[in-house]
């Protein structure tokens, strides 16, 4: 296709589209969480302190039947029915209909929606919609971050000493010997605060918005960190794993910050326990 002398190749859709289909299926899943809330739920447990609940299941479908109407053809990650590939596709939608279920589970109002989208392997895309807030968080890789339609910029701490920093705990910590324990002890003695919220896709975006100054975890899935990973990126952030090299939301290990700690984060990752 061309458009004003500017070859699209003919696999790609306008970010326009791409954006919109994401806020209006985040928006509608997030407002059916919170009838969820009024009506009540049923919860499962996948192990001992992992819960699901049919609200999860319910926002997912919301999810993908949205998505899949605007776009077929598109393939999907999502985390309670995994891989569905209808065709080889360029774009794959992750999606976690319900980061923060075991708040949600608890009536702490700290959870949301979050719509990532991958075109040819690169996250391109990024909604995380918190509905008991009405936050909407959105970015589109090269066009920045914006909440609720305003620009969000990561802030401009600069040492530890003056930084509140978040993380999180897998649902293994009981059997697991990397439990992130080691990490949140050094971290407690370097930072200004450390902040446990339970959602770690909220956790990002609020690196993006300079409510924190960074946030590390281990053992996430694709779908914590597809949308938010984006906002951090276009708010100015800075993303890699433990190590400094280039981040990927399918390696497991996530340091997020506003770029000016990053390093400072990175050596007491490295120093780990011995900070003890
Ligand atoms: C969890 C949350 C939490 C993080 C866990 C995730 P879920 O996702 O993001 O903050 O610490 O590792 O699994 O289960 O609520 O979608
Ligand atoms: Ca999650
Ligand atoms: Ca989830």
């Amino acid at each position: 296709m061309l458009l004003s002398g500017v070859t699209i190749p003919s696999d790609q859709v306008s970010s326009d589209i791409l954006l919109e289909t994401a806020i209006a299926a985040s928006k509608e899943a997030g407002a059916l969480l919170l009838g969820y809330v009024r009506s009540g739920f049923r919860i499962e447990h996948k192990n001992l302190i992992n819960l699901v609940t049919d609200a999860d299941h319910a926002a997912e479908q919301c999810v993908i039947d949205n998505i899949r109407k605007q776009f077929p053809t598109h393939r999907f990650l999502a985390e309670e029915r995994g891989r569905i590939e209808q065709s080889p596709s360029p774009y794959l939608w992750v999606i976690d209909p319900l980061d923060g279920t075991t708040n949600f589970a608890h009536g702490y109002p700290a959870y949301c929606v979050s719509v990532g989208l991958e075109y040819r392997g690169r996250c391109i895309l990024g909604v995380v919609f918190d509905p008991s807030r009405n936050e909407l968080f959105a970015a589109v890789e090269g066009r920045g971050a914006r909440l609720n339609g305003q620009p969000i910029h990561v802030s401009d701490t600069t040492s530890l000493d003056g930084s509140l920093l978040v993380t999180g705990f897998a649902y293994d910590i009981r059997e697991s010997s990397r439990k992130n324990l080691d990490h949140f002890g050094a971290f407690s003695l370097k930072a200004q605060g450390v902040r446990r919220t339970g959602s770690a896709a909220l956790d990002l975006c609020y690196v993006a918005t300079g409510r924190f100054d960074g946030f590390w975890e281990v053992k996430l899935n694709p779908w914590d960190m597809a949308a938010g990973s984006v906002i951090v990126r276009e708010s100015g952030g800075r993303l890699t794993n433990f190590c400094g090299e280039d981040f990927s939301i399918y390696r497991q290990e996530i340091v997020a910050s506003n770029g000016y700690i990053h390093q400072a984060m990175l050596k007491v990752l490295y120093e780990g326990t011995s900070q003890l």
